[in-house]
């Protein structure tokens, strides 16, 4: 009755606060859970350091989640550091905490371009050989997380945003068609996992967009095997709704599974050092926020797969080191992994 009341009050100061355009309420921390009003799996990308170090952030991690990706350590330089040795320590940290929850595991991802272990940019040998170590790697690894990952991101990033095959070392050596190499691959270790196509920029890139629709309709064709395509949403305050109400749309019409996987929304895309996050930056955050959450919600429910927010709290967010900024604030957990105002913001208007 008391929690209700709390919130009652919340509610129509954010409303009031809305009227005017500005952000008043504060953030409570005693409002339910996100995922509790959601429809589909909330998750977020972890590491295991901070998984095992941090108590707020495991805190957040344990209540506020039902889907967990991680966010580096199932990569390929990560988990398969040697021709003949795999490295399962710390993304078991990971599985293990996210099987205790219950929680849903992601798996990012089999193949990319990025994150190659130097001893397979060594790797010589002929097409066959190749395809055997890629299959290898990608069987090895869908069999020991077998009835433990529930999806994985077979293929990551392999568009350019021109919509044309990015050049990599697995298209060189195992030629243009090694998606469906992939993927057939990724099946065969594992009849039940879901198999997605993961990508950015599908937001603001239509021809890279319409390259991976492409894709889906030539596996279609040719019976290759593939559940969902997962769209990172990287976005920033400025970004194109059109844009990204386009990218979910039409992924939705290919009647797979969309997962916004990687979803943050940053304040200070130009890197101003002397930005504020004051409440303009944080208001248009926050619709942003709602936009994409709105719009994801209104795709068939059976596709709604789930949104995951690429790290949770502002302090891990990957886009500091990246952009060499502390001046970046991209997440609904402040740097103390405290919600934020835009977390309430969200909770309200996803309930509507
Ligand atoms: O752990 C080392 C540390 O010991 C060292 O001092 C430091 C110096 O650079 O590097 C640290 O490793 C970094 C690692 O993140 C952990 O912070 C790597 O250099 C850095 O390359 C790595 O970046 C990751 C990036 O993928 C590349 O793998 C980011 O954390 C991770 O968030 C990012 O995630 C990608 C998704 O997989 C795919 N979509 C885009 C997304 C963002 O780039």
């Amino acid at each position: 009755m008391k929690h209700s009341l709390v919130f009652l009050f919340l509610f129509v100061c954010s409303c009031k606060a809305q009227d005017k355009g500005t952000i008043i309420v504060p953030p409570s921390q005693t409002i339910s859970y996100l995922k509790d009003v959601l429809k589909f799996k909330f998750g977020a990308s972890v590491n295991p350091t901070l998984l095992t170090g941090n108590i707020a952030y495991r805190n957040l991690f344990d209540n506020e989640f039902q889907s967990v990706t991680a966010e580096n350590m199932m990569k390929m330089g990560q988990i398969h550091p040697e021709k003949d040795r795999f490295d399962w320590i710390k993304a078991d940290i990971i599985v293990d905490a996210a099987q205790k929850n219950k929680q849903r595991i992601h798996g990012h991802t089999l193949i990319w371009h990025s994150n190659i272990p130097t001893w397979l940019v060594n790797f010589q040998g002929d097409q066959k050989s190749w395809e055997t170590v890629i299959k290898t790697h990608i069987q090895t690894v869908v069999q020991y997380y077998k009835g433990k990952v529930d999806s994985w991101d077979v293929v990551n990033e392999a568009f350019n945003d021109n919509g044309t095959l990015r050049s990599s070392l697995f298209k060189e050596k195992l030629g243009d068609d090694y998606l469906a190499k992939c993927f057939t691959w990724a099946r065969e270790a594992d009849p039940n996992v879901l198999l997605f196509y993961n990508d950015y920029g599908q937001e603001y890139a239509p021809a890279k967009l319409q390259a991976i629709l492409n894709l889906v309709v030539d596996f279609k064709k040719r019976n290759i095997p593939i559940d969902g395509i997962g769209l990172q949403m990287h976005i920033n305050i400025n970004s194109s709704e059109t844009g990204i109400a386009s990218a979910i749309q039409k992924s939705a019409e290919t009647g797979l599974l969309v997962h916004l996987s990687e979803l943050d929304v940053a304040v200070n895309p130009s890197v101003n050092e002397n930005f504020v996050y004051d409440d303009q930056a944080k208001l248009k955050q926050s619709n942003k926020f709602i936009y994409v959450f709105n719009t994801f919600r209104k795709i068939p429910t059976g596709q709604q797969f789930g949104i995951t927010t690429w790290n949770i709290g502002d302090t891990d967010t990957w886009l500091r080191p990246f952009k060499k900024t502390q001046k970046e604030f991209p997440m609904l957990f402040d740097e103390n992994y405290k919600r934020k105002a835009i977390y309430e913001g969200l909770y309200k208007a996803v309930q509507l």
